[in-house]
C-alpha cells in the first residue's frame, strides 16, 4: 500500500486516544503509571505536533481557500492552547492527585476535539489539495524529520519549557 501522510498522522492520533483512555483508567494511587503514560503521550505527541506546525500546516495553507484559511488558524491556535496553557498544568500538579486526574482529562478532550477537527475537515481537505505522491513524500520527509537532531532539539526545548513553567505555577499556587 502506498505511504501516506495523512494515513499516519490519523494513526498517531488513534494511538493518543489509546494512551488518553488508559490514562483516565487510572487512579491517585497508580503514580508509577500515571508517569509513565503521560511520558507516553508527550513522547508521540511533540513530534506530532511539531511537525505539522512547521512542515504540514504551512504547506497546507499555501494551497487552501478562504475555508482551509480558517481551519489552519483553528487548529494552530489549539496548538497554542496546549503548550501554552494545559500542558504546563498538567505538570504543575502531582501525578497522585485529583488535580492531576482533571487536568490530564482536559488535555485528552483538548486532543480528541483537535484530531477530529483535523481529520473532519482539514485531513479531508489536504486530500484534495495534494496529491497521492505528494503525500507519500510527506510520509517519508516525516519519518526522516522525527529522526534528525532538529526534531530532538526541538522537542527538549519544549519539554524544558513545560517543566519550568510547570514548576513556576506550583511555587504561586
Ligand atoms: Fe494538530
Ligand atoms: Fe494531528
Amino acid at each position: 500500500m502506498a505511504r501516506d501522510i495523512l494515513k499516519t498522522l490519523k494513526a498517531e492520533h488513534d494511538a493518543l486516544r489509546e494512551l488518553f483512555a488508559e490514562l483516565k483508567e487510572t487512579t491517585d494511587r497508580g503514580i508509577k503509571k500515571r508517569e509513565g503514560l503521560l511520558e507516553e503521550i508527550e513522547a508521540s505527541l511533540l513530534p506530532h505536533a511539531k511537525w505539522e506546525e512547521q512542515v504540514f500546516y504551512p504547506a497546507f495553507q499555501e494551497r487552501a481557500d478562504r475555508d482551509g484559511q480558517q481551519t489552519y488558524a483553528e487548529a494552530l491556535t489549539e496548538h497554542h492552547a496546549v503548550e501554552n496553557s494545559v500542558i504546563p498544568e498538567v505538570h504543575a500538579a502531582e501525578p497522585g492527585t485529583p488535580e492531576f486526574a482533571g487536568r490530564t482529562k482536559v488535555f485528552g478532550e483538548f486532543i480528541e476535539h483537535h484530531a477530529r477537527e483535523e481529520e473532519k475537515t482539514m485531513f479531508r481537505m489536504a486530500r484534495e489539495l495534494f496529491t497521492s505522491e505528494e503525500r507519500a513524500q510527506l510520509d517519508e520527509h516525516y519519518e526522516a524529520w522525527k529522526q534528525s537532531d532538529a526534531a530532538a532539539n526541538l522537542i527538549a526545548a519544549e519539554k524544558a519549557k513545560a517543566g519550568i513553567r510547570g514548576a513556576v505555577k506550583s511555587l504561586t499556587h
